[in-house]
């Protein structure tokens, strides 16, 4: 484990602002009519959807689900697992998957295929964060806070091994494995 504490990239008051627009956003583009489940990708996605979900001004309900793609490194396998599936019917609901960060795009691109396969009335995404340059896949984040370059981040969710997820803001480490 490594004890520096990673500089600042994105501030706990730019966030908190991001958060509060894009809940904005999504609560003008759905009607309150609409059943929105909010599907939060465990567990980097937590402290996003806690922020995001009690900013929303529309009626919303809560599922999880779980993947895992890089087996506690930094280095991205490509290959999705799906750890755990939502518990409720999200069949002719509206799902708004909210992702923690989008790095190659893999991982979203699998789940929105996964979330389809539910047949729910539609499917969006909302990320935090977008790895812009790294995109090995097309996928549309809906819903984005912010883009940044091709470094690891940590805080507001994010970890590297476990480490630094509860940070306030989002930071920068150097990982040890690449
Ligand atoms: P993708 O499939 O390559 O887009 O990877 C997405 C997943 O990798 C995210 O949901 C994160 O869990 C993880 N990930 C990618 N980059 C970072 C990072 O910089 N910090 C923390 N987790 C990351
Ligand atoms: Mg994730």
């Amino acid at each position: 484990m490594n004890n520096n504490t990673p500089e600042v990239l994105i501030s706990e008051e730019a966030i908190q602002t991001r958060v509060l627009e894009l809940a904005e956003q999504i609560s003008a583009d759905y009607d309150s009519a609409d059943d929105l489940v909010m599907v939060g990708v465990l567990k980097g996605s937590f402290i996003f959807l806690a922020d995001l979900a009690r900013r929303l001004s529309i009626p919303r309900t809560i599922e999880f689900i779980a993947v895992s793609s890089y087996e506690n490194g930094s280095v991205s396998s490509g290959a999705v697992r799906l750890l755990m599936d939502v518990r409720g019917n999200i069949e002719g609901k509206h799902v708004l998957i909210v992702e923690d960060i989008v790095d190659t795009g893999h991982t979203l691109k699998y789940l929105i295929g996964m979330m389809k396969s539910h047949r729910p009335a539609s499917v969006r995404t909302a990320a935090l964060v977008r790895k812009a340059e790294s995109a090995e896949v097309d996928v549309d984040v809906d819903y984005l806070g912010f883009d940044i370059g091709d470094e690891w981040v940590v805080g507001y969710g994010l970890d590297y091994a476990e480490q630094n997820r509860t940070l306030p803001y989002i930071g920068v480490i150097k990982p040890t494995d690449t």
